[in-house]
Parts: structure tokens; C-alpha cells; sequence
């Protein structure tokens, strides 16, 4: 299958170097990250997998018109990017070309959906882990599941065969219709953990030992099963948290992707996480303090006073 994958970040890298080493025809595009791209032109991706070392020969390019149309593109982006990201990939988009993000955050499908019809738009999420080592080198840091699925009519041959191929590349993934339900799953994990860590500069494990920390994102969580509840979407709270807090044990020494971000200076997702729980409160009457808070200590909390 031709997969141009979008944004050659830490999980674009994985999925690609995974990919093609099962036989996939990849293509992985970032217009920015040059230095990488090139890494990757000169000696390969290197995958580092258990103290192993991989290498695979993953095309790689800053220019997306070197790519031409592929069957399938992966958005890999941040979620701040991902407009900039769809157009920059229009022309690898043809009119049977199936658009997949695995991002995380809420509100990413309405981006899409000003580009494309739903009949040819894929989400999902992944609990795949993965770290930047630097230029042409990332390291798997961790193995979960991943999910996607339609957000439209899609045939189930087409969901199928790329369910397959990423199973194939031993991405276990699995076909899911209710996408809906799940990336909310993904957001209340994300509300619990990202901007907590982020902020104090803490590992996920913390949230669980610390019982300040633990306190305040039960708080958060609770004020985002309310939205999720008046979005038609029912969580019972304490299966929620006892899940957020298996995911920080699980990934007790993980640095979340927002501490990343915030120690690179880059932006964060944070309008997309614990952000879009506010704005969807908003919208239905429900208060929400705790998340705004959180926007706020990561948006305001670095600045010198
Ligand atoms: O964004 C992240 O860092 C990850 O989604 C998660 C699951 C919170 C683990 O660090």
C-alpha cells in the first residue's frame, strides 16, 4: 500500500520505519524537520526497539510533489498544525486517497472535514510510544493498541486492508466504528495527565504518588466527564480515573508529550485537550475551572512576572 505519512515527528518516524519494514511503500513528508529528513535520505531510519537497533530505508522528503498520490495519508502532525498539515498534503490527496489522523485532541475532524468529505476521512488513536533520539533515529519506548476507524461511509474492504497492513507491521490495530466515544476516551486520558505534568515538570508516574497532583487531576477529569455526558457521551468517573491512573503507572517514567513540549519551547495541545473541554462547556452551560486553570499555568506559567 502507498502511505505518505504526514509529519516526520517521533510517532510519524515509528510508523513509518514499522511500515515499511513489513513491505509498505512509505513516504514520509515534513516540510521542517530537514535535518532529519536528511539523516534519514543519507543512512536510514534508525529504530531502537529494546536495546536493539534497527534500521530501515524509509523515503523521506521536504517536498510533498516528490511523493504523488498515495492510497492512504497519516497525519502525524501536532494538533495545532493540522490544517497547515492537510493543505500542505493536498497534493497526495487524490479522489480515492483515505486521510488518517492518529492525533491526539478533540476537534481535529472538524479541520478535516473543511477539505474532505467524511467518506474519505479515517481517526483514531494510538497508544504506540515513541522518542525522538535526534536527526534519522527515534526509539520505541512503548507498545500499545491502536484503534481507527470511518468517519464516514467508508467501504470495509479499504478499512480493512489498512487495519492488515498495520498488523502486519506489528502495530497492533484494530478496527473500531465508534469513533467518537474513543477519542474522547484518548482526551480524558490526555486532560488527566498532559498539562499536570507539563506544568510541574513532573514524570506521569507522579500523578498517582503525589496526593496534591492526584487530587486535582481527579478534579479535571470529573469536570470532563460532565462535558462528555452532554455531549451524548456517557463515562461513569471512577472507571475513568482508575484507567488514567493505569496509564500513568504503566508509563510511570514517561516525560508526557506537553513537558516535551513545553521544555522544547514548542507549542503545546493544550487548546485541544484540556482547552476544548472548557469550550464545549462553555457551550452547554458547565462550568469548568480546574481545565481552565490548566490552559492558563501552561499557556502563562513560564513567562517571567
Ligand atoms: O501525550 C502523551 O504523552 C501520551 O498520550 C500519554 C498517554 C499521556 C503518555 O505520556
Amino acid at each position: 500500500m502507498k502511505i505518505a505519512i504526514i509529519g516526520a515527528g517521533a510517532l510519524g518516524s515509528l510508523f513509518g520505519g514499522l511500515l515499511v519494514r513489513s513491505g509498505e511503500e512509505v513516504h514520509l513528508f515534513d516540510p521542517i524537520a530537514k535535518e532529519h529528513i536528511a539523516a534519514i535520505n543519507a543512512a536510514g531510519l534508525v529504530i531502537e526497539e529494546a536495546g536493539e537497533m534497527i534500521r530501515v530505508a524509509v523515503r523521506a522528503t521536504t517536498s510533498i510533489e516528490e511523493v504523488g498520490q498515495a492510497e492512504l495519508v497519516a497525519l502525524f502532525v501536532k494538533a495545532p498544525q493540522t490544517e497547515a498539515a492537510i493543505r500542505g498534503a493536498l497534493p497526495a490527496i487524490g479522489p480515492s486517497t483515505l486521510v488518517l489522523s492518529l492525533q491526539n485532541g478533540l476537534g481535529l475532524e472538524e479541520l478535516m472535514e473543511k477539505y474532505l468529505p467524511k467518506s474519505r476521512l479515517l481517526r483514531g488513536v494510538t497508544a504506540q510510544g515513541s522518542t525522538l533520539l535526534g536527526p534519522g533515529r527515534v526509539r520505541h519506548a512503548g507498545r500499545g493498541p491502536t484503534w481507527l476507524g470511518p468517519l464516514g461511509q467508508v467501504g470495509r474492504e479499504r478499512l480493512e486492508g489498512i487495519v492488515r497492513a498495520f498488523n502486519r507491521a506489528r502495530i497492533e490495530t484494530y478496527l473500531e466504528l465508534d469513533i467518537a466515544r474513543l477519542v474522547w476516551k484518548k482526551l480524558l486520558i490526555n486532560a488527566g495527565i498532559n498539562a499536570l505534568t507539563a506544568i510541574f515538570g513532573v514524570p506521569n508516574g507522579k500523578l498517582v504518588e503525589d496526593p496534591e497532583l492526584n487530587a486535582i487531576m481527579r478534579g479535571a477529569l470529573a469536570e470532563a466527564v460532565e462535558v462528555a455526558r452532554a455531549q451524548g457521551l456517557e463515562f461513569r468517573l471512577p472507571e475513568v480515573v482508575a484507567e488514567v491512573e493505569e496509564v500513568c503507572r504503566l508509563t510511570a517514567a514517561n516525560l508526557s508529550s506537553m513537558l516535551q513540549d513545553v521544555r522544547r519551547g514548542s507549542e503545546t495541545e493544550i487548546d485541544y485537550i484540556n482547552g476544548a473541554v472548557v469550550r464545549l462547556g462553555e457551550e452547554r452551560g458547565l462550568p469548568t475551572p480546574l481545565n481552565r486553570l490548566l490552559v492558563r499555568l501552561v499557556k502563562e506559567g513560564g513567562k517571567p512576572r
